[in-house]
């Protein structure tokens, strides 16, 4: 796997991460202000900027472990622009303390700026 695929699989961990911690200040270092994203959340929309997504990074956690995996993970770059597709695992405990697996398909879109890569598009299907 060459550099730039590396880099842009651990950028997308990081996303991840952040999403799962709830962590909006690392989510805004690695999107673009002007994200745009389908998401089951949009009910079938695209949605633009960071504002929809900080909603939920408002809301206060569970507390509860919550763990993301990417499933065969595939980087294409196309010069300055890149994608990033693979299968999310989500492990978490539901009310009973449960652990459970949800899986989604995610395809996130990078584009590097002034040599750094940012997350500029993302579509998840469940
Ligand atoms: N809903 C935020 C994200 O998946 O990037």
């Amino acid at each position: 796997m060459s550099e730039q695929s590396t880099e842009l699989l651990d950028l997308s961990r990081q996303l991840l991460k952040a999403i799962e911690t709830q962590n909006w200040e690392q989510y805004t270092l690695l999107c673009d202000a002007d994200l745009t994203a389908f998401e089951p959340e949009a009910r079938g929309h695209l949605v633009q900027g960071l504002d929809f997504h900080h909603f939920y990074f408002k809301l206060s956690g569970s507390g509860k472990p919550r763990q993301s995996t990417m499933i065969d993970p595939r980087v294409q770059v196309f010069g300055e622009t890149a994608l990033v597709t693979y299968v999310r695992l989500t492990q978490s405990l539901d009310d009973n303390g449960t652990p459970q697996t949800s899986a989604c398909e995610e395809t996130r879109i990078w584009h590097r700026k002034n040599g750094q890569w940012k997350h500029v598009h993302f579509h998840r299907s469940v």
